[in-house]
């Protein structure tokens, strides 16, 4: 388009959950001749697990620009963020930026935008698990009081955003990133090899993984949720990769010995994107505290047990795959046996979670198509 200036957009992902949210989007952005898109990755996540091998499997482009933040308190991570994305933006100037997800990236990089005059989008915005202990409710809370592009992936987003005072013409339904990068991946990921691999069989096995700080910091309640798994295993076997956080927290809790003894209960290392889309499709069911694998699972049709009180999803549970158990090793024993003896949740599909959430996201910014209905 000789004349027209083309929009510059920065993209950021900051830490695992960020990567396949922002994939379908980056990717839509850069097939778009309008459109001039930067990946910005802060550095939340660095190693090759919890990051890399996402970029290479993805299909993502090393990143524009690496901050380079690493690990640290929540303070320290925020501010380390927030000081590096604001020299970038004065060195770019942007027209947008787009923020994904509930981490402290999102809230870090929507802060600098708005206060540098940058409009801010944020994807997956409206979620709430209404639980301000969880850092993840703030930062959800706060990104979406200050953007000016709110796109929700279920409508109780909308109730939620209206709640809280946010003009409605702000928001936008579109459906769900992430499934887009599911449903796009999901026949690569069935001919990976890992199943043979680790030596399980379809539907013959448990998926797990717990990382969240109310799980895994209390050494009474992670080792309750270890015993609980421990004897799930002694019906079919369990595999657990492991985040960085909760190996850390077992082993600083003497932990490893009461693994030890149970010889189906594996810990592993982080899968990455693929391997483990190909385990959950292929699990009898799937035991978690993530907000993303609550989504995947409904999607898959795989129950999913979340050891939570509360899901910012509710969807996944009223229309989906997803039961909260909460905290109590009986009621996760009691629905584990559930499953196993053949009366685990079916589920339907949700509303636009159909593979073209990036595509409404990209037309809803350049202002080209009514797609996005306000619920
Ligand atoms: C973060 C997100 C959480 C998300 C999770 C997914 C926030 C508030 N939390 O939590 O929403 O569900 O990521 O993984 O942003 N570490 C590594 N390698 C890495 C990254 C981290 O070893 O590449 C270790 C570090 O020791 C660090 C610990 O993991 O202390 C926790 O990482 P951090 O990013 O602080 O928070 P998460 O618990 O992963």
């Amino acid at each position: 388009m000789p004349g027209t200036k083309r929009m510059k957009v920065i993209n950021v992902v900051g830490a695992r959950p960020n990567f396949m949210k922002i994939a379908p989007i980056h990717e839509r952005m850069r097939d778009d001749r309008a459109i001039d898109a930067y990946l910005l990755h802060t550095g939340q996540h660095y190693d090759q697990q919890m990051s890399d091998v996402f970029f290479r499997q993805l299909g993502l482009p090393e990143p524009d620009f690496y901050l380079g933040v690493g690990s640290g308190g929540h303070g320290e991570q925020t501010g380390k963020v927030m000081i590096e994305f604001e020299a970038t933006c004065r060195e770019l100037e942007p027209d947008l930026v787009v923020v994904v997800g509930d981490v402290h990236s999102t809230i870090a990089c929507g802060l600098v935008a708005v206060k540098m005059g940058i409009e801010l989008a944020h994807v997956e915005a409206g979620l709430r698990s209404f639980d301000r202990s969880m850092p993840e409710e703030v930062n959800r809370v706060l990104t979406d009081q200050i953007s000016d592009y709110l796109f929700t992936t279920e409508r109780a987003a909308h109730e939620n955003l209206r709640r809280e005072g946010i003009d409605e013409a702000r928001v936008f339904f579109v459906g769900n990133v992430m499934i887009d990068t599911l449903l796009k991946h999901r026949e690569r990921a069935a001919s990976r090899p890992v199943l043979g691999e680790l030596g399980l069989a379809a539907r013959e096995f448990v998926l797990v993984t717990l990382h969240r700080p109310a799980n895994v910091d209390d050494p009474t309640i992670l080792s309750g949720l270890l015993d609980t798994l421990g004897e799930i295993s002694t019906q079919l076997p369990v595999v657990f990769p492991v985040h960085p956080r909760t190996r850390r927290q077992i082993s600083e809790f003497n932990l490893l010995g009461r693994i030890a003894e149970r010889v189906s209960l594996r810990l592993i290392e982080p899968l990455g994107y693929l391997d483990f889309l190909a385990c959950m499709d292929n699990a009898r069911f799937v035991v978690t505290d993530s907000g993303g694998i609550q989504e995947e699972t409904t999607v898959l049709g795989i129950p999913c047990l979340t050891v939570r009180d509360n899901t910012e999803r509710p969807a996944t549970v009223e229309k989906g795959t997803n039961l909260i158990v909460g905290r109590d090793p009986q009621r996760l024993r009691d629905e584990a046996a559930k499953i196993i003896a053949g009366q685990g949740k079916r589920g339907t599909r949700l509303d636009l979670w159909d593979g073209k959430a990036a595509q409404r996201i990209v037309d809803r910014l350049m202002g080209r198509s009514p797609v996005a209905v306000s619920a």
